[in-house]
């Protein structure tokens, strides 16, 4: 029998459906509370509510789980490849070899983006910060793709802009950084891996014959696979809520690279090496900045660290952890910013504040110590975050159409003034 809630308000008892998910998750279901009982549920941040049922991302916030369409993150980030592990949460299935040939195939056609790209771009001056640059030429490519401004076209025209958009994110993600150093930027190379093409288009220059390092190659590889989705984070459910009003798939990620931007979302990654770069200028006192971060009158917060869902260890920040001991000695890089996150990490872990909040380090922490290692400049951690993030995106923005879910409109209490009459402004 279907399990119900009782709702006991105002002398009369509602039954609210229970729903249940495949991982036992479990929600009251309220979408007719206000129609039956002339009331609405009030959560800030949306700690409590679920906006949708989806099937692309488990996670387990207290057993410090992470699946995408049920292929564990330590799985996936061990044996795929990025293109795969897009295709898998695109279309929900990994991809058998034709397939991903085709993908591979399709993706490497359509790298190049419409040459007036460029003349956008020059207007950006170069202390612009690239996730701003990024959003805008995400939005631009609306321009050049008209058809795609109406999401209600055929599922191959909405395939073809899907396509579009993982084939060029790092063409513009590159380019933006190009802009940021005043340096010509570099074409797309289609004989290229996915990886290979952006570090390449990152780092080479028209002078030089740049040989990508695997090293590089495979570690990015890994971080995409890490970023790329992460069920109703705020990025996510921002990407959702633009598709929701039937706006373009470009629309729909120009606001999720907005929305990521944020250093308490995808813009932590900067912020943690800023963070850690203050403490190393200061003299490397960890205590100190531990301290402070408790310290509810300092805004100080200690940057990687916390999550809305994980009370546990971030998964990815152990996988990511361990391959910035590997990529740094591969490299033979010594940063002593590494020493200053663990000594961080190792005091934070035994501090009661952190450990009463569950609060351990997030994928944030440590994924900028391998950014760094690569040779990617602080401001561009987090277009790194976007072009993983990009699929996940994609994924939900995709399931949410196919779902035919309505546009995204929450209600609110309204804490105004009543109402008054307007008074003639010589009697104020
Ligand atoms: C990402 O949602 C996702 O899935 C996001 C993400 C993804 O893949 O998409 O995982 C990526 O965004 C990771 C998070 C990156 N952000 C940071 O590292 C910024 C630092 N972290 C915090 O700002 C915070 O932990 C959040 C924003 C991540 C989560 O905040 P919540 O869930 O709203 O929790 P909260 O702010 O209500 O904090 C609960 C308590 C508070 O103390 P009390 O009021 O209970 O006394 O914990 C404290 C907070 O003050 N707290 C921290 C802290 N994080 C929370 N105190 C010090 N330092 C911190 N980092």
């Amino acid at each position: 029998m279907a399990k119900k809630a009782e709702l006991h308000y105002d002398g009369k008892v509602y039954e609210l459906p229970i729903i249940e998910g495949t991982e036992n998750e479990t929600a009251i279901d309220i979408s007719k509370l206000r129609q039956d009982a002339g009331i609405i549920t009030l959560d800030r941040g949306f700690k409590n509510t679920g906006s949708t049922e989806s099937a692309i991302t488990f996670l387990d916030g207290e057993k410090g789980i992470l699946r995408y369409r049920g292929y564990s993150i330590e799985d996936l980030a061990e044996n795929a490849s990025f293109l795969e592990v897009a295709f898998l949460l695109i279309y929900g299935e990994l991809p058998n070899s034709k397939e991903l040939y085709n993908f591979q195939e399709e993706v490497s056609k359509h790298t190049l983006v419409h040459e007036d790209v460029r003349a956008i771009l020059d207007g950006f001056p170069s202390k612009s910060h690239p996730m701003g640059v990024l959003s805008s030429l995400v939005s631009s490519l609306t321009a050049f793709y008209p058809k795609s401004l109406d999401p209600n076209r055929s599922a191959e025209e909405v395939n073809g802009t899907i396509i579009r958009s993982i084939a060029k994110l790092p063409t513009l993600a590159a380019w933006s950084f190009k802009n940021r150093m005043r340096q010509p930027v570099i074409y797309p190379d289609n004989s290229l891996g996915y990886c290979e093409n952006f570090i390449r288009m990152m780092f080479s220059l028209p002078t030089v014959n740049y040989e990508v390092n695997p090293v590089i190659t495979s570690a990015l590889n890994k971080l995409l696979i890490l970023h790329a989705d992460h069920e109703q984070n705020c990025s996510a459910a921002t990407v959702r809520i633009v598709g929701s009003s039937h706006a373009s798939l470009y629309a729909s990620i120009s606001a999720g690279i907005a929305a990521l931007w944020g250093p308490l979302h995808g813009g932590a990654n900067q912020a943690v090496i800023e963070m850690f770069e203050q403490i190393k200028e200061n003299g490397g006192d960890v205590n100190k900045y531990v301290e402070k971060a408790k310290d509810k009158s300092d805004p100080f917060r200690l940057m990687g660290f916390g999550h809305r869902v994980y009370k546990n260890f971030d998964p990815r920040a152990k996988i990511i952890k361990k391959a910035a001991d590997d990529v740094l000695a591969q490299l033979g890089v010594e940063d002593p910013i590494l020493d200053i996150a663990l000594k961080l990490e190792k005091v934070a872990l035994k501090d009661q504040y952190f450990k009463d909040r569950g609060l351990y380090p997030n994928v944030d922490f440590y994924s900028g110590i391998i950014y760094r290692a690569l040779g990617i400049p602080t401001d561009m951690f987090t277009v790194m975050f976007a072009l993983g993030r990009l699929p996940g995106w994609i994924a939900q923005w995709k399931e949410m159409r196919e779902n035919h879910e309505p546009i995204g409109r929450p209600r609110q209490i309204y804490v105004g003034e009543n109402e008054r009459k307007y008074v003639s402004i010589n009697k104020r």
